[in-house]
């Protein structure tokens, strides 16, 4: 957003020197800060970034000092204008996260991955890359030979699923699985089912209807979230008939041999990797040896993410590693961005986490919230409403949180309304969107600076000048909580400003020009609130 500052200082250097300037241009960082007492900024432009391969000698930094009120009016132009810089390289970039498993739980850690995800997808989309979003559902395992069984002896038809598939299935799996570990004959079945499905010999009939009805299950929570998925995949799709060419292939290239036992094995870092049972059935790793080969060819992708907890690290290091020895480019472009673990995150029904259960915890303990508030406008207590301030506050406390740290989550800290939450930024966006529309002011089409000489202006100006580097800087770490803790501190500087500088009561053109910088926060918060994957509130 301060692109067109950029372009501003870029133009003028052009004057004074013959070095070359446009390898500034592009996703470059900038950094300003404020001198009070001169009236001066000093801006920094660097092309250096991780990931950006700048090998021009004349890479360093560039700083500027700039008349305070050439930076304002650019700043805010920019902003109040949608300046924004042009990609010239875009990537097409896949991402898979969330990646439930049917029949389990859609645990912590799946959530994680779908708020991580989902971030890392919406930052990307804003960086112009050209971007798929991969759900890779687990639907393959010796457990499915066990739900099937259970399925059969409870005689549940696909009409018994229709509400509630994800819990109805987790129960019956549960309860065969408690079953199974004191009958042999269960465990027996169980493997012949799955075995039936993984040789191609099972009527899948059954477990397609499984699959369509889960999706739709899933699609409503993602829908709650704002997700939409590009293409969802399958551990099934892999199965053993799927991938005897890519298996075939490993065998020619002498990755994978068989070992004594009759498995295949393959050596990893001094390790050996099972890739294949005795039985030649499939497993975890070669269903996503398969997967990623495949994708490849699907996808030709510059960038291929893995949005999973640190817990698959040694499987994606295996993964990546066997993939490379047959397809190098595809393996360089891959990477596991992993998370912690969340610890203690439990609803009023118990410690098995749907996600669905937590958003619903999260927007009834919010309805509680805003009923007993005295802030809020009781006509704007809605369920919608309730809904989305719950999802935010599952969201912001997430990714305000370091990705790689395990944190303990905690709801009453989660749903605060004081202090750095969702919640408290959604606030933020209503009042200063209320301000917009209560205001009597008109939003002028430029900036004046001479009217907006408070030192307030000058360091909410600042802030918003970083704007493009926070988000670059998120972009490159994939670290959301670079943006969410951005806009925790701008939020305590509009505070102040909300204290001293007012819109209403002041002459029309000082209204106007100070409507403007307020107007300026609103769309960062907006376009912020939007990346992190969480609905702008207008009113609450
Ligand atoms: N379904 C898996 C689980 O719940 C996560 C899948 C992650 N992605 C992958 N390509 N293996 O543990």
């Amino acid at each position: 957003m301060s692109a067109k500052l950029k372009s501003m200082l870029l133009e003028q250097l052009k004057n004074y020197t013959t070095r070359n300037v446009d390898i500034y241009k592009h996703l470059t960082n900038i950094n300003v800060s404020y001198k009070h007492s001169d009236n001066i900024y000093e801006v920094n432009l660097s092309p250096r970034s991780k990931e950006q391969d700048v090998s021009d000698p004349e890479d360093e930094s560039l700083m500027f000092q700039v008349d305070r009120n050439l930076v304002i009016k650019n700043v805010l132009d920019g902003i109040r204008h949608h300046e924004r810089q042009v990609n010239t390289t875009p990537k097409k970039i896949v991402i898979e996260f969330s990646s439930p498993n049917i029949a389990k739980p859609f645990h912590v850690g799946h959530l994680r991955s779908t708020i991580i995800g989902n971030f890392i997808a919406n930052i990307n989309t804003y960086f112009q890359n050209n971007v798929v979003k991969i759900n890779y559902l687990g639907d393959w395992g010796t457990q499915f030979g066990l739900l099937q069984y259970g399925l059969k002896a409870k005689n549940l038809t696909i009409n018994d699923l229709k509400d509630n598939s994800i819990k109805t299935l987790y129960n019956v799996y549960v309860e065969t699985n408690k079953l199974a570990a004191t009958d042999e004959t269960i465990q027996n079945e169980a493997k012949k089912n799955f075995s039936n499905i993984e040789q191609g010999t099972a009527d899948l009939e059954t477990w397609k209807h499984i699959r369509e009805i889960t999706v739709a299950e899933l699609e409503s929570v993602y829908h709650r979230l704002g997700i939409k998925f590009d293409q969802y995949e399958w551990e099934s799709d892999y199965n053993g008939k799927a991938i005897k060419d890519i298996i075939t292939l490993l065998e020619g290239n002498k990755i994978i041999y068989t070992h004594e036992t009759g498995k295949k094995i393959a050596r990893v870092n001094d390790r050996d990797v099972t890739v294949l049972k005795s039985d030649n059935a499939t497993l975890y790793l070669s269903r996503d040896i398969a997967a990623l080969i495949k994708r490849y060819e699907k996808y030709k992708f510059d960038r291929m993410l893995y949005i999973v907890d640190n817990a698959q690290t040694d499987h994606f290091n295996a993964v990546i590693n066997i993939v490379g020895r047959v397809n190098e480019v595809c393996a360089e472009a891959c990477e596991h961005v992993k998370f912690g673990r969340i610890k203690g995150m439990s609803t009023r029904k118990g410690n098995v986490i749907f996600l669905n259960d937590i958003l619903d915890e999260a927007k009834s303990k919010m309805h509680e919230k805003q009923q007993q508030s005295k802030n809020t406008r009781k006509s704007a207590i809605n369920k919608e409403t309730c809904d989305i301030l719950g999802t935010t506050a599952v969201i912001i406390n997430d990714l305000k949180q370091r990705r790689k740290k395990d944190y303990i989550f905690d709801w009453s800290r989660a749903l605060q309304t004081e202090g750095d939450s969702g919640i408290k930024l959604q606030y933020l966006h209503c009042r200063l969107w209320s301000l917009e529309k209560n205001s009597g002011a008109v939003l002028p089409d430029f900036c004046e600076p001479d009217l907006l000489d408070e030192e307030i202006i000058g360091d909410i100006v600042t802030e918003l000048a970083k704007f493009d580097n926070v988000l670059q800087r998120a972009y490159y770490e994939q670290e959301a909580c670079i943006l969410v803790n951005y806009l925790f501190k701008l939020s305590r500087y509009v505070n102040r400003m909300f204290n001293e500088v007012k819109v209403k009561g002041s002459s029309d053109d000082l209204a106007s020009q100070r409507l403007l910088v307020y107007y300026c926060v609103r769309r960062v918060v907006n376009t912020s609130l939007k990346i992190l994957g969480v609905k702008p509130l207008y009113e609450m």
